[in-house]
């Protein structure tokens, strides 16, 4: 949630921090803002909406050190007066995260004769900068956090320091990057693709002050050293090519994740010293949010079928503020995209204090998650742009379903068939990707919807949530996924001949079961749009459209039947006139609590 980028070189520094904003847009949209210093003097523009909306104006900012902002809001409404950077004096900074004490410090700060000119809890920071300045900017970088609760990545310029950038990390990530031409900063590695070399990773309590040609490191305690990696992260991966949308695209780019993933673990990810704990195992705790959630629910049941653990999905807000049974005998598997999710850090911690082993499931290795954890297990995903997750979704699936099937092997059970068969979802996923343009027709039909039930029993109950969230996020039309058993004991009240009912129907011993929910709310005038691989349901009296899903297994199905899914919530969206890529109201990485 808001991104933040830096540049200090012998480039122009508008046009680079305006590059990186681009890149980081997924983390908000709600407004953007550049500062730029030139001699002792400080441009500043801001403007509410998205980072394009200040295009105009960087060609005329001069100055080769600069920073910038792309906002999700959180304190104070989505406006050009809440937009950073915010200013204080000789200082202007940007802030991703939240200061949580910031209505004590805004209290102090008012009566040291301070005036806020925004709602924003970061403009805090910018005051506290004016209020410690002594004219030795690394003492009052010191000086400013130790007065900031909880959560801040911040980079800020002074008027009486025109060649170095002042940053700090806590809780909010934070990437130096080394190029040709000078140092960048970024709250993520794609934003600096291309532009740099190598890339370091500050980690939390850490502090910076970056200069054209170098970068001072330091703590609390004095200067430290972090490990400069090369960025291999290459610029063309970053684009959509020919691609509408960059959620169409890393739909797309699915067969290459599952198999990346399943070489990845095969090659890298140790598990002999975890052999004993798999043994004793009571329990497993699958933990994230959104679609990190939906891909606990399922991997839940691949490791009770296969691992026979009991096994839970669990959201990670409820769980950080619930009281969890923990232990050495429990494993708790954090999943996340990004690795930056506030809440999903919170309970990786929780658990980590607690002494249970800690897994975590993420497409970023460098992330603060990642840095928690006893045994990172990577999607090999890549960068994932669009708001929606849909390649990551089956990265995620995909690593949950190997640990499922190690876990498994390890407590004696034959896991091999159910690799052999996750090998071969690659190719069913192509498949299906190869007709999306079946299930675009279907969503030009139904795009006026007046809400959507996606129905399912099982894995295909798990199916059916994050094809529900995929369209309320980006389609913006109410819907629920349920139980196809559940919807009569309430639900089916919302069913009338506006709705439209999605059932996904993967399994062949539960698939009559599931069809009798079909035919109820068929009864009450709801359209039918069937899943399935098995050819005669599509048939069916009262199937009003289906996607034929190549023939599959039935445990590890959500991996090739979330595609229509997500192919359902993108082609609406486009119908509707949305934006895909950039939903309204939501940002990608959920920095905040
Ligand atoms: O980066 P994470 O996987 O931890 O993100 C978790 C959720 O915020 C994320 O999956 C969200 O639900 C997506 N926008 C869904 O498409």
């Amino acid at each position: 949630m808001c991104g933040i980028v830096g540049y200090v070189g012998t480039r122009q520094a508008a046009p680079e921090v305006y590059r990186g904003l681009l890149r980081l847009e997924y983390r908000g949209y709600d407004s953007v803002g550049l500062a730029v210093l030139n001699g002792s003097s400080l441009g500043v523009v801001r403007k509410k909406g998205k980072v394009d909306a200040v295009r105009e104006e960087i060609g005329g900012m001069i100055g080769t050190i600069g920073i910038g902002h792309t906002r999700w809001a959180t304190h104070g409404a989505p406006s050009e007066r809440n937009a950073h950077p915010l200013r204080s004096g000789k200082f202007a900074i940007v802030h991703n995260g939240i200061i949580e004490n910031y209505r004590a410090l805004r209290e102090e700060l008012e009566a040291n004769g301070f005036v806020f000119s925004s709602d924003t809890d970061s403009e805090t920071i910018a005051h506290l900068f004016a209020l410690y300045d002594r004219g030795d900017l690394r003492e009052t970088l010191r000086a400013v956090v130790r007065r900031l609760e909880v959560s801040f990545a911040i980079a800020a310029l002074c008027e009486g320091a025109p060649n170095v950038i002042a940053a700090a990390r806590r809780n909010s990530p934070l990437i130096v990057g080394r190029g040709e031409t000078g140092y960048y900063l970024a709250s993520d590695i794609p934003a600096l693709a291309g532009c740099v070399q190598t890339v370091t990773v500050l980690k939390n309590g850490d502090m910076a002050l970056v200069c054209a040609d170098r970068v001072q490191i330091f703590d609390d305690r004095g200067e430290v050293r972090r490990q400069e990696q090369v960025c291999s992260l290459r610029a063309e991966t970053l684009e959509r090519g020919d691609n509408a949308h960059f959620m169409l695209k890393e739909m797309k780019e699915t067969p290459q994740t599952i198999r990346n993933t399943i070489s990845n673990f095969a090659e890298r990810v140790r598990l002999e010293p975890f052999l004993p704990l798999f043994r004793k195992l009571k329990k497993i705790h699958l933990i994230g949010c959104g679609t990190a959630y939906h891909s606990g629910l399922a991997g839940k049941l691949a490791i009770e079928r296969l691992a026979r653990v009991p096994a839970e999905a669990c959201i990670a807000s409820e769980y950080r503020y619930g009281d969890p049974i923990l232990g050495d005998d429990t494993l708790a598997i954090a999943v996340s995209q990004s690795g930056e999710t506030a809440d999903t850090i919170a309970a990786a911690q929780l658990d980590r204090e607690s002494g249970t082993p800690l897994f975590v499931v993420t497409n970023v290795a460098h992330s603060s998650m990642a840095s928690l954890a006893d045994l990172v297990v990577p999607t090999i995903a890549g960068a994932e742009t669009a708001v929606a997750a849909t390649k990551s979704y089956n990265g995620q699936l995909t690593a949950l379903y190997l640990l499922a099937a190690a876990i498994a092997a390890a407590r004696g059970a034959d896991a091999k068939r159910a690799e052999e068969e996750l090998n071969r979802y690659p190719e069913r996923c192509e498949e299906a990707l190869s007709r999306l343009e079946e299930v675009e027709r279907v969503a030009q039909k139904f795009k006026d919807a007046k809400n959507v039930c996606f129905l399912g029993r099982g894995v295909d109950h798990a199916a059916a949530l994050e094809g529900s969230l995929k369209l309320k996020e980006i389609a913006y039309i109410p819907s629920e996924g349920y139980p196809a058993g559940e919807l009569k004991h309430g639900p089916i009240a919302l069913i009338d001949g506006r709705s439209l009912v999605v059932a996904i129907m993967t399994q062949r011993r539960l698939a009559e079961k599931t069809f009798n929910a079909v035919a109820e709310v068929r009864a009450r005038g709801a359209k039918i749009f069937l899943i399935t691989p098995f050819e005669e349901y599509a048939r069916r009296e009262g199937v009003d459209d289906c996607f034929l899903l190549p023939k599959c297994g039935e445990l590890f199905s959500p991996v090739l039947s979330v595609i229509p899914l997500q192919a359902l919530a993108y082609y609406t969206a486009v119908a509707r006139g949305n934006d895909p890529d950039r939903p309204r109201n939501l940002a990608k990485s959920v920095t905040v609590e």
